[in-house]
């Protein structure tokens, strides 16, 4: 089965022989292609949505492959108990969500050694809640799919120091994996918050003030991002 450029990067962070929690797999493209490929021994395949469900039952049984991939509905983490897994996968959902799922079980996250995390959005705001609750990234990759960018972090439970605010924004392993799209990408976010500055700049609330302020500050760290990248 081919899989979008997204999902195939997140498989190639899945290890070999892993017991998978695909936690949100709508579709179930990925369950599917982890056990094709012999990837994963397998794959328990969630969503809170019934609907997406459907979408994946019908999947599985005419791929002929309901022993490997079973399938529940619930919320987050809540549908596993320790040590089922030793791989969860959460992908295609906002940074908040996905830093809630992690934190409302944490007693199931503490028995998981992968986290393959991709937020659509708030990317920081995740990165911030794995530096503050002893995770450490350890890898990290951009995709570039429609012209959108998808970041996919691979995570584990051990304590991590952040060095430099700007990591949050920008993963400190895209930097030092010299990732191809990473200078691209920073020219992007510096693209997009000058036109957020420009809107703002001659409305007069202290908060647009302080918005205006804190991209500023963002733009001159993204700066100095790409001059290191371009003296390497
Ligand atoms: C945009 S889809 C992403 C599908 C797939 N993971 C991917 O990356 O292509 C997000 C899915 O997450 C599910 N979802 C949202 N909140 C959830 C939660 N708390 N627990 C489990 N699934 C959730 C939604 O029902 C939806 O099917």
């Amino acid at each position: 089965m081919l899989l979008s450029e997204r999902l195939r990067t997140i498989a190639n962070f899945v290890p070999k022989n892993s017991i998978v929690g695909d936690i949100g797999t709508d579709h179930g493209y990925l369950p599917v292609y982890l056990i094709e490929n012999k990837i994963s021994k397998k794959v328990i395949a969630t969503d809170i949505s019934s609907n997406s469900l459907k979408k994946i039952i019908q999947h599985v049984e005419s791929k002929g492959l309901k022993n490997f991939i079973d399938i529940r509905l619930g919320d987050g983490l809540d549908v596993l108990k320790p040590f089922e897994i030793d791989t969860v996968v959460i992908a295609g959902m906002g940074g908040l969500l996905i830093k809630d799922i992690l934190d409302n079980s944490k007693e199931i996250a503490d028995t998981i050694t992968h986290f393959i995390l991709q937020p659509n959005i708030a990317s920081d705001k995740l990165r911030e809640y794995l530096y503050e609750n002893n995770f450490t990234i350890i890898d990290e990759k951009l995709v570039k799919e429609s012209d959108k960018f998808y970041e996919i972090i691979h995570a584990k439970k051990e304590k991590a120091l952040l060095n430099r605010r700007i990591y949050l924004e920008i993963g400190e392993k895209l930097i030092e994996n010299k990732d191809p799209l990473l200078e691209d990408f920073v020219n992007f976010k510096i693209n997009l918050y000058s036109d957020i500055m420009k809107k703002i700049k001659n409305k007069n609330t202290s908060r647009t003030k302080e918005r205006y302020y804190e991209l500023d500050k963002k733009i001159l760290d993204l700066k100095e991002v790409l001059r290191e990248i371009e003296g390497n």
